[in-house]
């Protein structure tokens, strides 16, 4: 009777040790590069091998024995793969492993082979090897997805690959447009390990129910109003609680630094004293277009696209903005904070030169589940946005992508 044991785990130490993969095909390709990164002395023996291979060798990574196998090839190797599609020679290869007391991988049957590659994942200084013991785990995906599962949990911070020591001071996380799968995993992260969250309106907000109960949430919407006094209130409260020893978050849509004041706090932490790290979030006026299915670039249509804040109308006096510049532009114009002034600046850009024809594409409430988008030109946008009801936040793409997108209207 023959009983089927479970494995016993190992992580093996293998640089400068001998290995030997045989087979050039799709398998090696896929183990040869983790072979690598443990520093082995790799060599492939293979008549053909893939043209990913080949570059290895070419770099010096690896050693080819471009030829079939022989058992000599064994010899001195601490570990041996048979990944070739000949079972003859994958079992020759498993005999002249066993002859010298070599582990040996099989591509073919792993009830064949002595050793089993586990699905691995790596987190800093953490590896993560799940082996499936019976047959059906390790033909199923079933090894794959827990190990993507503990990856992902220990990027994203949610469980500590190691005691975790809260360093004092800010960072600025960019939340991204708003669906929380758009923050990047330093950002979420970096959320998860603070003390203090302070939190913007178009921050993702489904993230903040992800929060510790013993983190403090301070909402800025809950602030005293008017531009300079809410900056100021936020200065303050992130620089207070990073002197009393916290960990504070500043959690924005978007990124910080694109319309997000994001510098003025950075000012603020370094006139304190204050630690202040950003980690950059995937910004409104190129996600959000993308999303709804709008590139701000094609080639042979545009070879620029600007970014503008229509907050303040043109002619404004505080205004920072030459429209007389922006409408000799010929590429993609994304408006931002513009859904109020944006008939002023549709009438000026047409007054400036810019045919009344142009396509215009507004988009609402990108990334979320009421995220709608509506077609529109130059001439007829105050109308449109008026029909429409359009609130903020939008983001407004003037320019003939908006025709490659929605070539019918
Ligand atoms: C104060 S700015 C902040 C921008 C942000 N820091 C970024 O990088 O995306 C706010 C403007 O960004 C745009 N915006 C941000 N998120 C949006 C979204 N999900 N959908 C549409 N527009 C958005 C709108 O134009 C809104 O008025």
């Amino acid at each position: 009777m023959v009983i089927d044991f479970p494995t016993y785990p190992s992580g093996l130490r293998l640089a400068g040790r001998k290995v030997v993969v045989v087979g050039g095909g799709q398998v090696a390709q896929r183990r040869v590069p983790g072979l690598i990164a443990a520093g082995a002395d790799v060599l492939v023996v293979a008549p053909v091998v893939t043209p990913a291979i080949e570059g290895l060798v070419g770099s010096g990574e690896v050693t080819w024995a471009e030829r079939g196998f022989e058992a000599a090839d064994l010899d001195g190797a601490w570990y041996v793969i048979a990944a070739t599609n000949d079972t003859a020679v994958n079992t020759a290869v498993g005999d002249a492993a066993e002859a010298r007391h070599t582990f040996c991988v099989r591509s073919d049957d792993a009830s064949a082979a002595t050793a089993w590659t586990p699905a691995v994942g790596r987190h800093g200084a953490v590896t993560v090897a799940v082996l499936g013991d019976r047959r059906e785990i390790r033909d199923s995906r079933l090894t794959a997805a827990l190990r993507d599962r503990i990856v992902e949990r220990l990027q994203d911070g949610t469980f500590e690959s190691a005691p975790h020591k809260r360093v004092p001071g800010v960072v600025l996380i960019g939340g991204g447009p708003g669906d929380p799968n758009l923050i990047t995993l330093a950002g979420r992260k970096a959320l998860m390990e603070a003390d203090v969250v302070v939190a913007d309106r178009l921050a993702p907000r489904e993230l903040l129910g992800e929060l510790s109960p013993d983190v403090e949430l301070i909402d800025v919407a809950k602030l005293p109003r008017g531009r300079s006094a809410q900056q100021e209130e936020i200065n303050r409260v992130i620089v207070e609680a990073a002197l009393a020893g916290k960990r504070v978050a500043r959690f924005k849509g978007g990124d910080n630094f694109v319309f997000g004041r994001g510098y003025e706090e950075i000012i603020a932490c370094r006139e304190a004293g204050v630690p202040v790290t950003v980690i950059p979030g995937i910004s409104s006026p190129i996600a959000v277009p993308a999303i709804a299915g709008i590139p701000v670039t094609h080639r042979g249509v545009t070879h620029e696209f600007t970014v503008v804040s229509g907050h303040l109308p043109p002619g404004h006096p505080e205004s920072l903005v030459a429209w007389d510049g922006i409408a000799r532009l010929r590429g993609t114009l994304v408006l931002m904070m513009a859904v109020e002034n944006a008939p002023a600046i549709a009438a000026t850009l047409v007054e400036l030169g810019k045919d009344a024809a142009t396509p215009v594409a507004v988009i609402c409430d990108g990334t979320m589940p009421t995220q709608r988008t509506v077609l529109s030109t130059l001439g007829t946008l105050a109308d449109d946005l008026a029909r429409e009801q359009v609130k903020p936040p939008a983001i407004i793409v003037v320019g003939d992508v908006v025709r490659v997108a929605h070539p019918e209207a």
